[in-house]
């Protein structure tokens, strides 16, 4: 994967990088027609997804005998991979550390500042560009936004860049989950997403998942889209603007009832209060948005409910039992959605299908 001249010098300055428009990035964030870093959802456009979701499918298939698992554990096994999460994590990091033994791929972890030489005084940065010493891609979880984005900025200027995949930053991005979940859709609809009517429920304004899913919806037609949630977590102005751009039809509302029974797809999230400056999230009263089993009556007969997980009340286990329940078939979906674009990345992608 050469780099080059033109590239290596796009975004000398960070700052001005960061506040460029995605669109104008992107290109610093591909190689050879592939996508090199995963950092923001607005990279994956419609043939990326459809081709990862059919990558997708055929790892789940070959992989069902032990020879086609060993082919394809042969793909990278050449390669390490190194995971740094530094926020919570169970199911993104446990989907990317198998989606990366699935392909071959050797594997080191770090989950906590407090055990890299970052408590020596160590700048992140500086913690991260020493990772690309070892391995041949970093997979992140950072609370800090932009941080992941400013870990592929700096390691596309090094000698030695690796492949960043962004596993959610702060609040703003979570791009693979957005994949993830555009998988689900895709795959309970039998490929035909179009013209759905998705309702997102709970706290849009610090969720990074509902972000990132409905920058998604820009690649498909004539969605509608439905924002449930209290007045004080509303989803935020620059979503809504780019909705707007995209002409895409979106309607907010916090009352969960009227939108309910029209739905396609009803996506629940839980409050986010690890982003509380002053206890705001107590204030709210959360109740109007769980999705409770007496609600089951009023969905359609093949609406599915989804949640990125982990969930507290949001979702009465009671629901679990209901064929449309599919949030524990979309934290599968992830491990395969990630193999397919970790492939993508490494160009073994085609050897699979
Ligand atoms: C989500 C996250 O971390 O943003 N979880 C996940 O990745 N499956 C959602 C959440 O924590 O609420």
């Amino acid at each position: 994967m050469e780099r080059t001249r033109e590239m290596t010098s796009i975004g000398a300055d960070w700052d001005k990088f960061y506040s460029a428009e995605i669109s104008s990035k992107t290109p610093f964030f591909s190689r050879d027609g592939r996508l090199y870093d995963c950092l923001f959802a607005q990279q994956l456009n419609r043939e990326l997804l459809e081709r990862l979701f059919k990558t997708a499918g055929d790892l789940r298939e070959i992989t069902q005998k032990k020879e086609g698992a060993d082919f394809v554990s042969s793909l990278l096994s050449h390669k390490r991979g190194m995971l740094y999460f530094v926020q919570p994590s169970t199911r993104t990091f446990l989907s990317f550390l198998n989606a990366c033994h699935i392909l071959g791929i050797k594997t080191s972890e770090i989950r906590d500042t407090s055990t890299s030489s970052e408590v020596k005084g160590e700048t992140p940065e500086d913690t991260v560009r020493t990772f690309s010493s070892y391995v041949d891609l970093i997979i992140m979880r950072h609370p800090a936004p932009g941080f992941v984005e400013k870990t592929a900025w700096l390691m596309n200027r090094t000698g030695r860049p690796v492949p960043i995949i962004n596993g959610g930053s702060g609040k703003d991005q979570h791009p693979t989950q957005a994949l993830l979940d555009m998988y689900t859709l895709y795959r309970s609809f039998n490929g035909s997403v179009d013209g759905r009517k998705i309702v997102m429920v709970g706290d849009l304004k610090r969720g990074r998942t509902v972000r990132s899913l409905s920058y998604l919806m820009k690649n498909y037609k004539n969605i509608s889209l439905a924002f449930v949630s209290p007045k004080e977590f509303k989803m935020e102005p620059d979503i809504l603007e780019f909705l707007n751009k995209h002409s895409i039809s979106f309607i907010e509302t916090e009352d969960f009832g009227s939108v309910m029974g029209d739905a396609d797809a009803i996506y629940m999230t839980r409050i986010q209060d690890e982003h509380d400056k002053t206890g705001e999230s107590k204030k709210v009263d959360y109740s109007p948005f769980y999705f409770k089993k007496e609600h089951l009556k009023i969905l359609k007969k093949n609406c599915v409910i989804m949640h990125p997980l982990p969930r507290r009340h949001e979702i009465e286990p009671a629901v679990d039992e209901d064929p449309r329940a599919m949030y524990w078939r979309q934290e599968r979906n992830g491990m395969w959605a990630r193999a397919a674009l970790i492939a993508h990345i490494f160009g073994v992608d085609s050897k699979i299908r």
